[in-house]
């Protein structure tokens, strides 16, 4: 199947051309926000998807119809793509929920002065290395992976599309004292998901009775994602994703990485991540 992997060019980071222009980036990193918006923001592969779930199902006081008939793409739109006019536009969620990839030093400058939420989440770079050399093979709107060793090189330098990890998270954490921002992870869903739905939804100022707290709890479990059409991106068509080679939610685990990684290539991540997170006081789960 012809791959669509024309690339854009934007301040020096790669972004899909099928997804990204100058223009959609441009109007991206000069969005007016407003201070009732909530905006998620991933590095991707980690926990985007959930997050959009959690914020939703919170939003909705746990009723799940709004998951299980709007795309997650309209209801949480995605701020620098193409799509982002008509998908605001068509969101029928009364808090207006926005996504990014985008890095802090282009977005940031948006955000200044504003109370928008954002909700910045992070998942251990092994595992997300991982997740993003499947996603590769799974999308045809970014390159061919190559082998894993390759791949793995590529995102400790950054040369990969959406940049670098280490550059995304370090910079936006760093805007943690500036913004209103709330930090949530990867593993804290996976291994506490009704602490998470709590703290998000106090965030928010959403607070939730525990009935409507167990609804948004099953309704973003793994399973049940997995099976929602709405977020499963199983209505993607097949010139853009390749659903014979895999699904989008894959394991959802902690420490796949384990299953990936040769014990040469641990050392050489660990000594790299050493480097580049000298100065982030940030704790990692590497495995359950
Ligand atoms: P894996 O590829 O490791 O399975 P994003 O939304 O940022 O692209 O992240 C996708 C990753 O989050 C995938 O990881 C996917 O399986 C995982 N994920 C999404 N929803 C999840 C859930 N409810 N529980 C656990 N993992 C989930």
């Amino acid at each position: 199947m012809a791959r669509l992997d024309a690339t854009e060019m934007f301040h020096g980071i790669l972004y899909p051309g099928h997804l990204h222009t100058q223009d959609s980036l441009q109007l991206a990193v000069k969005f007016q926000f407003q201070d009732t918006d909530v905006l998620i923001v991933s590095f991707p592969k980690s926990g985007t998807t959930w997050m959009q779930e959690i914020v939703g199902l919170i939003s909705s006081r746990g009723d799940p119809h709004l998951s299980q008939t709007v795309p997650n793409w309209t209801r949480a739109p995605w701020l620098e793509h193409i799509y982002l006019a008509e998908m605001l536009n068509a969101s029928p969620s009364t808090l207006r929920v926005l996504t990014t990839h985008l890095p802090s030093h282009l977005l940031g400058p948006a955000l200044q002065g504003s109370k928008t939420k954002v909700i910045y989440v992070s998942r251990n770079p092994k595992d997300v290395v991982v997740s993003f050399y499947h996603f590769h093979q799974f999308t045809n709107f970014l390159p061919e992976p190559g082998s894993f060793s390759e791949f793995l090189n590529q995102f400790l330098e950054g040369e990969q599309h959406y940049g670098s990890w280490f550059e995304h998270i370090n910079g936006w954490m760093g805007q943690e004292a500036a913004l209103n921002l709330l930090h949530v992870t990867f593993e804290e869903m996976s291994m506490d998901l009704p602490g998470t739905v709590d703290r998000v939804s106090s965030f928010l100022q959403r607070p939730l009775l525990e009935d409507e707290r167990n609804s948004c709890v099953q309704h973003c479990s793994f399973s049940s994602m997995k099976d929602n059409k709405m977020c499963n991106y199983s209505l993607v068509p097949d010139e853009i994703v390749n659903h014979s080679k895999g699904s989008f939610m894959r394991k959802g685990k902690i420490g796949d990485w384990r299953n990936m990684f040769t014990k040469q290539q641990n050392q050489y991540f660990d000594g790299v991540f050493n480097s580049k997170m000298k100065d982030c006081s940030l704790e990692f789960v590497w495995e359950e």
